[in-house]
């Protein structure tokens, strides 16, 4: 594995050039922030068990959590993993998108690395939708692995500055797409057995999988549970801003920061940031991370977050919430904060 050097993050606009040049970092075996639509990744190749070893280093990650390959096309999903036909029509429906499906992998798994699925039978596999990431998965041409650009344990990025805030020695280079449209990760659907489960609520709303699978989807498990033991990551202290959260509030203390929802603003808090002011789930996503940072201030007591509906993306707002107001595990206990990003 190549030393890693601290060195300051460079950015760059994503022009033709730099989207090469982060190609040619990734065949040597360096990490690169990437914009996708969700989050920004920590791309490494997901061929090459060093560069893999070295997205955990430089994440933290007490143990080695799976990780997403990324493709840019269905041809390169299927060299990883078979897509029965269920899966090819979810695959042609959702993908691009903020979507990942676990699969049964082939044999060989199309060269991922065996670090990248940590020995498990199925892989999770992404197309995702944003032109910066998908040229930068065909200038590639392998599969990139890539979780969230943050530290484990901390709040994913929307933003260029997050990753080089969070990671800036670790990785080579980040471009930079702009903010994240959708806001929060990708919904991690299970589609390697027979029922289809929904391993994580994400950006893509569990209702739009259950009509187009025509099937209803069992409960996420409850934050904290692992929906089954070959979900690794679903570990409850996550997403964790260093100042308490408290859920569900109506009205604010004088020394604590609001993350506001909807019109109904209560009135006294040190800071406000609002999620949408017209109550629209999706604006919240977007602003979900970097409103959550932008609060996580010394000055205030704790974070009091107004409540958000659980229908559509608000699943996934308050499953990050939820995490996030959890209280905080030993850092590489059994089930501990870190153990997921
Ligand atoms: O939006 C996203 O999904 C972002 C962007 C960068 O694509 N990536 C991301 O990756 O959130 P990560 O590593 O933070 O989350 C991947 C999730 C974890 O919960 C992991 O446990 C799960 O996918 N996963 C990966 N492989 C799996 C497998 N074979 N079976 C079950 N769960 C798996
Ligand atoms: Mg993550």
């Amino acid at each position: 594995m190549p030393a890693m050097t601290a060195r300051p993050a460079t950015i760059r606009e994503p022009e033709p050039a730099a989207i090469a040049q982060a190609a040619r970092l990734l065949a040597a075996g360096e990490l690169v922030g990437f914009p996708t639509e969700t989050v920004y990744g920590l791309g490494g190749d997901a061929t090459s068990d060093a560069a893999v070893a070295r997205i955990f280093q430089a994440k933290g990650r007490p143990r080695f959590n799976p990780l997403i390959a990324h493709v840019h096309g269905l041809e390169a999903a299927d060299r990883i993993a078979r897509l029965d036909a269920r899966a090819a029509r979810i695959a042609a429906r959702f993908w691009p998108g903020p979507l990942t499906l676990i699969l049964s992998r082939r044999a060989g798994a199309g060269g991922v690395s065996l670090l990248a699925t940590a020995g498990l039978d199925t892989v999770a596999v992404r197309i995702p939708a944003h032109p910066v990431a998908l040229a930068l998965l065909e200038a590639f041409g392998r599969p990139v692995a890539g979780p969230s650009a943050n530290p484990s344990g901390r709040i994913s990025p929307t933003t260029a500055r997050h990753v080089a805030d969070g990671l800036g020695a670790a990785v080579a280079l980040i471009l930079d797409g702009g903010d994240c449209r959708v806001g929060v990760e990708s919904t991690v659907l299970d589609l390697s057995g027979p029922v289809p489960a929904l391993l994580r609520p994400g950006g893509l709303a569990r209702a739009e999988l259950e009509a187009a699978l025509g099937v209803d989807l069992r409960p996420a498990a409850p934050a904290g549970q692992p929906a089954r033991p070959a979900s690794p990551g679903q570990l409850l202290s996550h997403y964790a801003p260093a100042r308490p959260v408290r859920l569900g509030a109506t009205t604010v203390g004088a020394d604590e920061a609001l993350l506001a929802f909807g019109p109904d603003q209560p009135a006294g808090a040190a800071i406000t940031r609002q999620l949408s002011a017209a109550g629209d789930l999706a604006e919240a996503a977007a602003n979900l991370f970097a409103h959550l940072r932008a609060l996580d201030r010394p000055e205030v007591r704790a974070i009091a977050v107004q409540p958000i509906p659980e229908t559509g993306l608000g699943e996934a707002i308050n499953d990050r919430l939820r995490r996030a107001a959890a209280p905080r595990d030993g850092e590489g206990a059994e089930g501990g904060a870190a153990a997921f990003d």
